[in-house]
């Protein structure tokens, strides 16, 4: 791994909550914070998460779990005492889910972010960096997408995440929350879960290439991705919690590489990859109707984020690949 700047270490003694740190993107993050001597509370469900994301920290003293869901008022007020800044990731990701499942996204992604970010206030928190997504470019075809152009959501996914970005800008401007939203675009890496039928393609692909199975294409495969890796998702949190550039808070963030890649790009590389640590992939490879809701070509323009945060891509996807199926064995 790559060590992360210097500016990052006042988050050293620092208490931070991680909602959703038995989560992908969550634990990688209290892993980071944990490695920087940060103090770390994480309060998940486990509804999408797992223990054994976590299990590894469970010796560190600086290290609490509280199993419990953001929806709940008084779990937040309880779990907040003490706390120093929030990086708050709980959600139902997924787009088909949002669509199989409206009204269960739009409590837990939207209800319950407005009742963690209320608690944030009662608490006298300010830092309150979330995640929101690359979704909420919706139907825009602009290339590479800037803070800015966002077109209509195409999810309730989407919508649950933009109504995220209203409300953190409404706290920032009523209460002034230091609010940070960082738009991710298509995270993968260390565990990230490949079971279910909501699982990202990344890992999804993985699985059946080193066990079996038949990959089901959506659409040509030519769509393109800005592919993240995960610890590039993880230095934009360290740079938004530990950021005291006042002109950055009450704004979004696109997180992203900066680079375009074909699902067929990834297939490739994963195969190669495979293949070059000895492992002959398993799979086969059928394509199917493109997804509903899905775009063509997510292209992110990391300018902004450069410019208030001072982030560039730690990882070229190439080395986030080699990392991941290292991680995998
Ligand atoms: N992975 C990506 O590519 C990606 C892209 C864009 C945005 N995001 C966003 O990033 C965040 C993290 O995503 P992830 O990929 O790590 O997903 P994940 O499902 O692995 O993690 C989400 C975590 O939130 C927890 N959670 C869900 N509902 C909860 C509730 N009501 N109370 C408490 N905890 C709850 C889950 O148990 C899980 O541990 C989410 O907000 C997601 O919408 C992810």
């Amino acid at each position: 791994m790559k060590p992360f700047p210097a500016s990052v270490e006042t988050l050293k003694g620092k208490h931070i909550l991680v909602t959703g740190g038995a989560g992908f993107i969550g634990s990688n993050l209290v892993e980071a914070l944990l490695s920087l001597e940060a103090c770390v509370t994480v309060l998940d469900n486990l509804s999408t998460g797992f223990e054994k994301n976590i299990e590894e920290f469970a010796g560190n003293a600086n290290f609490s779990f509280v199993k419990g869901d953001i929806r709940d008022a008084e779990t937040c007020s309880e779990v907040l005492k003490g706390i120093d800044a929030i990086s708050h990731q709980a959600a139902l990701g997924s787009v088909p889910r949002s669509i199989e499942f409206p009204l269960t996204t739009h409590d837990v992604n939207a209800t319950g972010f407005l009742t963690i970010l209320q608690a944030a206030k009662e608490a006298g928190i300010q830092r309150f960096v979330y995640a929101s997504s690359s979704s909420v470019y919706g139907d825009s075809l602009a290339s590479p997408k800037a803070e800015g152009m966002e077109g209509n959501a195409l999810s309730p996914y989407a919508v649950s995440k933009q109504l995220n970005e209203q409300y953190a800008g409404v706290y920032y401007r009523l209460h002034h929350m230091q609010t940070i939203g960082l738009r991710y675009f298509n995270v993968f890496g260390p565990r990230q879960n490949p079971d279910g039928v909501y699982a990202a393609a990344i890992p999804k692909f993985l699985d059946k290439m080193k066990h079996g199975g038949e990959i089901v294409v959506n659409g040509d495969g030519n769509q393109t991705r800005d592919f993240t890796f995960v610890q590039n998702a993880v230095l934009a949190n360290l740079l938004s919690l530990s950021s005291t550039n006042e002109q950055a808070y009450g704004r979004v963030y696109n997180v992203a590489c900066g680079r375009s890649l074909t699902l067929n790009d990834v297939i490739g590389s994963l195969e190669d990859g495979l293949k070059a640590s000895g492992i002959s992939p398993v799979h086969s490879l059928v394509y199917g109707p493109k997804r509903v809701g899905d775009i063509q070509d997510s292209l992110a323009d990391i300018t902004s984020i450069h410019q208030a945060l001072g982030y560039d891509p730690l990882f070229t996807f190439e080395e986030g690949i080699g990392l991941y199926l290292a991680f995998n064995g």
